[in-house]
């Protein structure tokens, strides 16, 4: 599926360059530099970010807690296991 058509980029591309190691994008631009691209006009910055928040995910591996607005998926499945008051 394609998720960032300025760049043509599909999600399996996204996936590709998630290796684990030093090397491994921590941001959605890094992952424009790690494709050789970079971003046009961003809408689908918060997709890849959920991309690579699933992979993380997948790996075991606790995503990066940079959204504090409640909108990626890591963020809702925690909302979604706390507690409500
Ligand atoms: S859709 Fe990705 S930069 Fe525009």
């Amino acid at each position: 599926m394609i998720v960032c058509s300025c760049n043509v980029l599909s999600d399996g591309d996204v996936k590709a360059c998630l290796k684990p190691g030093p090397d491994c994008p921590r941001t959605p631009a890094q992952v424009y530099r790690c494709l050789g691209c970079s971003p046009d006009c961003g809408r689908c910055a918060r997709t890849i970010r959920a991309i690579m928040d699933r992979a993380l995910i997948d790996a075991g591996v606790e995503p990066i807690a940079s959204c504090r607005r409640g909108c990626c998926p890591a963020a809702l499945e925690k909302a979604a296991a706390e507690p409500r008051l």
